[in-house]
Formats: structure tokens, C-alpha cells, sequence
């Protein structure tokens, strides 16, 4: 059938899935989420394929820049190819993703305020709207987070927490996104 004569064609649940993560800067968390989400779904036989993965930062100072050099080292070691170049997040994301997920508290305020202007705003209709998620919610082996922290000022310990609750986080998104 032509798809245009098929209204479920331009539903949502039609289309591939395209997941956003989004942190402050687009040079540490977001891009290595990126990165290992791409990863995993590229391991998942037959699956995975047609998800499409994105980040971008609520910042605008890093825009043009590849990630972190402490965060290209921490994911290279465990076989993540975290250089996708920081973006800033505009409106039109969220006519355009399934899920954006952020990376804190902070991070899910401005999403909200964001997610909440581009509906006044007329670019994009509240039906069709990215949800939001946090990517902690997803994390089932660290009870002792309920944010994925930023590692941006502390040391390279804390660039590793930030990859080994990212990892967590996927598999449980993964989880979701299978359903
Ligand atoms: P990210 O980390 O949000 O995980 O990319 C940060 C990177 C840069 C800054 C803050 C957080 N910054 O203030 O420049």
C-alpha cells in the first residue's frame, strides 16, 4: 500500500525511532551516551539497526568541538568511539526524536522549559513532542545514583563513573525501546 493512503504511516509509531541525549556541554556525557548506545544496538542482532542516535548539549560553548580528550580516552579503553562533534539543542529536536534523554536534574529542568517553549512556540504539536527521560531512571545496577554526574571538572574516576552508569543506562533503555 502507498503509504500516503495509509494514516498509521505518519504516526509515530511508524516511524524509526530516533533517541536525543542531551547533557550541558555536548562534550562529556551526551556524546558518550551517543557512543555506547551506538555500540550496543550495532551488537543486537537484526535489532537495533533502524534506531536512529543522536547529542547535543543545553550550552552553547562547546558547539564545533569533539568531545573531552578524558572522555575520548575512558570510552577508547573500553572500545567506544566517542567523537561525534557538540551541537547545541534547538527547538526543532523536539519535533524531530522519539525520546530525549538527560543526564541530571538540571538537565531535565531546562528540557521541560524547552520541551514546554517549542509547543508554544508551534513547532512542534504536543502529540508529536519527543518525551522526556532520565537517563538515571533507566540504571539498575548503581541504587546509589539518581543522576548521571557530570565529570567535567572532577578527575579521570570520575570520567569512568560517568561511562559505567551510561552503560547501565542503555541496557535499561534498550530494555524499554525493545518493548
Ligand atoms: P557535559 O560536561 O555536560 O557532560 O558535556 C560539561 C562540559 C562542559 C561544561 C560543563 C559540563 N562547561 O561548563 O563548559
Amino acid at each position: 500500500m502507498n503509504d500516503n493512503n495509509n494514516p498509521a504511516a505518519n504516526s509515530n509509531e511508524h516511524r524509526p525511532l530516533r533517541l536525543l541525549f542531551v547533557c550541558l556541554g555536548n562534550i562529556c556525557r551526551s556524546p558518550a551516551a551517543e557512543a555506547v548506545m551506538r555500540k550496543k544496538l550495532s551488537e543486537m542482532p537484526g535489532q537495533g539497526r533502524d534506531i536512529i542516535v543522536d547529542s547535543a548539549g543545553l550550552g552553547p560553548w562547546h558547539a564545533g568541538q569533539l568531545p573531552d580528550s578524558r572522555m575520548r580516552r575512558a570510552g577508547a579503553a573500553r572500545g567506544y568511539d566517542i567523537s561525534s562533534i557538540a551541537r547545541q539543542i534547538r527547538e526543532a529536536d523536539f519535533g524531530r526524536y522519539t525520546y530525549i534523554i538527560g543526564m541530571d536534574n538540571e538537565n531535565m529542568r531546562a528540557l521541560r522549559r524547552l520541551k514546554d517553549d517549542a509547543i508554544r512556540h508551534g513547532v512542534v504539536s504536543e502529540n508529536d513532542c519527543a518525551k522526556l527521560l532520565c537517563a538515571a531512571d533507566f540504571m539498575t545496577h548503581h541504587p546509589d545514583y539518581k543522576t548521571v554526574p557530570d565529570p567535567y571538572y572532577g578527575n579521570e574516576r570520575d570520567f569512568r563513573l560517568a561511562l559505567d552508569l551510561i552503560e547501565d543506562a542503555c541496557d535499561g533503555i534498550i530494555e524499554k525501546v525493545k518493548r
